[in-house]
């Protein structure tokens, strides 16, 4: 099967084509025939954080290109000629609100032939809502235009699935790594952080979740309070690292919120506030104590990641942990991570940091899987689902 994921839940407008073949098991492959990737975190740098309407006005503007480049690097054996004159109207009702992209994509339907697809696969969330609705609205009007099954996708299902596949050596090959259910899943976005009990593709157990703020929102607001770039993640982890390496042990301390309470839940709200009182009493700040803040901070928020997921995996008798999401590149988290893992005999699974933001061939491959399962609605009943 041929499938065209697409992913503009956030700040990157993403397509990729995949070939699929297989089940959700051992005989599963898939190869990446095209893809497109455009980060818009350069126009939401100066704000310090994504701008929902100013993210909806870029995916507008780059989805047809994006998919023109993805078009143009696939080998299509017998393209269809298509006539979308009959769907002008339909077209023009479903993008009224997307500005912009009626413009663009009416030109590209008339010049190029229907691909050789067989279904679409568009994230539906969460994710910000203005955002999610751009690529809900092209998928669409792709699918209406050019007869094509819409599949919807759960972002953060995308996140598991790419960690459970792997690149088969150099070639853009990806099959099914060796693993055992039931998985704990741990999922750390900018907007999310889970724990889930999976016990088969699609079958989860949602056993806590933040309270407040996710990790990688925490990241973001206490570097933004540090005076670092957005997105924080990797600038926090990036001094941390300068201040492991120097061995300086740090001087402040930072709390550690519900790390010996019984639940799941995290809260990440209250590690803010404290950091922002610790910068406040240390103003101006200099860079070593910049650097102890984020060694701290990077410290606070891997040992309750860590612990709780370790005390996941125990109770409900795991045998494999999956790590997904943005926050999921850090690389003290998949240290202490796997240190503790090695010691329990559990099966690790976390992507390489290349496929852990957000992308578009977790989104094929979560929709390929959905496919199988036959889970494809009318797409008139297609809606953002923000949270
Ligand atoms: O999954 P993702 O790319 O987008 C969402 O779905 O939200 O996650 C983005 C989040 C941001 O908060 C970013 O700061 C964080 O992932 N992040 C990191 C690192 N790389 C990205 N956080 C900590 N350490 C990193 N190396
Ligand atoms: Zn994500």
């Amino acid at each position: 099967m041929r499938i065209l994921g697409i992913e503009t839940s956030c700040d990157e407008t993403a397509l990729c084509l995949i070939e699929a073949r297989g089940t959700f098991g051992s005989d599963f492959s898939c190869t990446v025939e095209g893809q497109a990737l455009l980060s818009q975190i350069e126009t939401h740098r100066p704000y310090g954080g994504v701008f929902p309407n100013v993210a909806r006005r870029e995916h507008s503007k780059n989805v047809v290109p994006l998919l023109r480049s993805v078009l143009e690097q696939v080998e299509m054996a017998a393209p269809h000629p298509t006539d979308i004159s009959t769907h002008e109207n339909d077209l023009e009702k479903l993008l009224t609100r997307e500005s912009g992209l009626y413009d663009q994509l009416l030109p590209f339907l008339k010049t190029h032939p229907k691909p050789d697809i067989d279904a679409l696969a568009v994230t539906v969330g969460p994710g910000l809502e203005p955002a999610l609705w751009v690529g809900i609205n092209f998928a669409r009007a792709l699918g209406k235009a050019w007869n094509l099954p819409l599949v919807p996708v759960n972002h953060m299902e995308g996140h598991i699935i790419m960690s459970l596949v792997e690149k088969k050596g150099s070639a853009d090959t990806f099959t099914m790594r060796a693993y055992e259910f039931p998985a704990i899943a741990l999922l750390v976005s900018g907007g999310h952080t889970e724990l889930l009990l999976m016990r088969d593709f699609g079958v989860y157990e949602l056993l806590g979740q933040t309270r407040d703020d996710a990790a990688g929102e925490a990241f973001d607001k206490i570097a933004r309070l540090l005076g670092l770039p957005y997105p924080g993640g990797p600038e926090i982890s990036a001094l941390a690292e300068i201040a492991r390496n120097r061995n300086l042990s740090p001087s402040v301390a930072l709390p550690r919120p519900m790390l010996r309470d019984d639940t799941f839940d995290f809260s990440f709200s209250g590690l803010k506030t404290a950091a922002r009182r610790l910068i406040e009493a240390h103003a101006p700040l200099g860079d070593e104590m910049r650097s102890e803040i984020a060694l701290e901070c990077e410290n606070e928020i891997t040992d309750v990641l860590v612990a709780k997921t370790m005390r996941a995996l125990e109770m409900r008798d795991a045998k494999t942990l999956i790590v997904g999401g943005g926050v999921s590149a850090n690389k003290h988290l998949r240290e202490e991570l796997n240190g503790q893992l090695s010691t329990v005999h559990r099966t690790f699974l976390v992507c390489p940091p290349e496929f852990s933001g957000d992308n578009a061939l977790m989104i094929a491959l979560a929709g390929y899987f959905r496919a199988l399962k036959k889970d494809i609605p009318n797409p008139e009943t297609l809606g953002a689902q923000g949270n």
